[in-house]
């Protein structure tokens, strides 16, 4: 049985009590309780008086934007949202109610801000537009919605930057896939939380979701899968429910994510997942296997020993989808894949054992370190880098390849050592496919355990590393795997609260993370989720 999910048990707070005082920054004349922030700015400190609106909201904005209109917009939607009065523009000097401040010496950090209310008005400074929009998300949970304007708003200052430059989520569109309208929605959310990098996990053994034109039966057969397991296959599931699923995104649909992203100063990072994960593919293009095949889409979870071969074939195979691919996706990065790709197929192949001969290489794992290198290398000379799941360091990776450390954190322990740039994101922590809690009635999820506290207390820079070392280490990300993820609903259950602590996680100062300040926060962002009509997982008693 599948209980609604906002029927499990319930916190006992609720919104209206989220305003927590939060003593490690406020001052000795805290005239007001600190507004419930997620992610916690690296500063806050309470001043006395309140800042109260006039009647018309007048916004001023000042300095070299460089889309001074969305910032305008976005400042708009946050003042009408919070006090449904009229909102005008205002001179750069003289009287605003909200004045945004771009300054190239506001901040070294270009996502950083500075935020100030006093009884006079409200002043975010910042050295970019991006600081000017992370300044607006803040001021949202401040200025809440629907919030009272006699009221007014607590005097304060707040002196934010983020602790890593990146701060991701993954979504799998490959296992289910979700509409656009839903991943925009996805996007909108992760701005709220100051997330900037959308890891969009496009391929895998069950779909191939990306148009690419050159390759055109990735879109006619390796979209669709005739059928999908029930149930858990690690749990001895084997019936399938007999009904088509699939689907895939055009590249206009894919240009359309990028650009809705980067108005919310997200990136996005393709996935294009080799040499394993790739039996959607072969399904279409059975000559880039290393056996003859046919393959079908795959119709059930876990990992394929049919790989892709290391032939010539699938070198252009390869190089053309990722000319489309870096095509429609501007990121510096593109994200290759190389996880869970058994040797099975390589060690019984010809052509793979003659290239391990030719090239003078040790064994199947040092030839997909060549596979990944010669991908590396195309992508490098297209100006871009790769990011591979940590297994890339077992057959050598090209030190410009960044790894992303998914088996726990040694494998990113070991690439900075080597050299790479890397993120975190260890199953241990951040696998939000895996479930939140072992009370009756969770949705079906992968058997393993990640509940909310368990997020909260991820450090992505483990002890023992050099200043060099750690300064390797770009951020962290949560991974949602979609096997039993169907839904949008779902998708929000299985994010929400959990990237609330992952973004103060990777947002927030190591020293100010507070689990039982956090759980007080919670309440505010959970009415807000209310009100944009979101899903998530209602906290534990505590
Ligand atoms: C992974 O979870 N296979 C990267």
């Amino acid at each position: 049985m599948r209980l609604d999910r906002r029927t499990l048990p319930t916190f006992l707070f609720t919104a209206c009590c989220a305003a927590v005082s939060l003593s490690v920054f406020a001052r000795d004349t805290p005239t007001a309780t600190a507004p419930a922030i997620i992610p916690l700015p690296a500063s806050m400190e309470m001043d006395a008086g309140r800042f109260h609106p006039g009647k018309t909201l007048h916004i001023a904005i000042s300095g070299k934007l460089a889309d001074r209109s969305a910032i305008a917009t976005l400042a708009n939607d946050v003042l009408r949202e919070a006090w449904h009065r009229p909102v005008a523009a205002a001179p750069t000097q003289g009287h605003a109610d909200l004045r945004l401040v771009l300054a190239a010496d506001a901040g070294a950090n270009r996502e950083s801000y500075t935020l100030r209310i006093t009884r006079d008005g409200i002043v975010i400074r910042a050295p970019s537009d991006t600081g000017l929009f992370y300044g607006l998300q803040t001021l949202r949970q401040i200025a809440t919605p629907g919030s009272s304007a006699s009221a007014g708003l607590p005097a304060l200052h707040i002196a934010d930057q983020p602790r890593f430059g990146y701060r991701g989520l993954m979504l799998d569109s490959a296992r289910h896939m979700q509409s656009i309208p839903a991943i925009k929605q996805q996007l909108d959310l992760m701005a709220r939380y100051k997330f900037n990098t959308f890891h969009w996990h496009l391929t895998d053994d069950q779909g191939w979701r990306i148009e690419i034109k050159r390759y055109p039966k990735l879109a006619s057969i390796s979209s669709m899968r005739k059928e999908t397991v029930i149930g858990n296959p690690d749990n001895g599931a084997t019936a399938r429910d007999g009904i088509p699923y699939g689907g895939y995104y055009t590249q206009a649909q894919a240009r359309e994510i990028v650009a809705y992203a980067k108005a919310r100063h997200i990136t996005v990072i393709p996935e294009i997942d080799m040499p394993g994960h790739m039996v959607a593919a072969l399904a279409a293009y059975p000559e880039l296997a290393c056996t003859p095949g046919p393959f079908d889409v795959y119709t059930t979870w876990g990992v394929s020993d049919d790989v892709l071969c290391p032939s010539p074939q699938t070198f252009a195979f390869v190089e053309g989808v990722l000319t489309e691919v870096m095509a429609v996706f501007p990121s510096r990065y593109v994200h290759v894949g190389g996880d869970e790709a058994p040797t099975t197929r390589w060690k019984q192949s010809a052509l793979a054992q003659d290239i391990i001969r030719r090239e003078g290489l040790k064994d199947e794992h040092a030839l997909q370190g060549w596979f990944l290198r010669r991908v590396e290398g195309f992508v490098r000379a297209h100006g871009r880098t790769i990011i591979g799941w940590d297994e890339i360091l077992e057959g050598g990776a090209s030190p410009t390849a960044t790894v992303m450390s998914w088996r726990g954190m040694q494998g990113g322990i070991d690439a900075v050592r080597l050299g790479h740039d890397v993120i975190m994101a260890p199953t241990s922590h951040v696998y939000l496919d895996y479930c939140q809690s072992k009370t009756p009635g969770e949705p079906l999820c992968i058997d393993n355990f990640l509940p909310l506290r368990t997020v909260y207390d991820f450090e992505p820079v483990p002890d023992g590393l050099t200043a060099p070392q750690v300064a390797r280490i770009l951020g962290g990300q949560g991974n949602l795997w979609t096997e039993f993820v169907k839904t949008q609903q779902d998708v929000q259950y299985m994010l929400f609260p959990r990237s609330f602590a992952l973004a103060e996680v990777l947002w927030s100062p190591k020293q100010a993370r507070d689990w039982n300040g956090f759980l007080l926060r919670v309440p505010a962002q959970f009415a807000e989720l209310d009100r944009l009509h979101v899903n998530y997982r209602r906290l534990d008693p505590q």
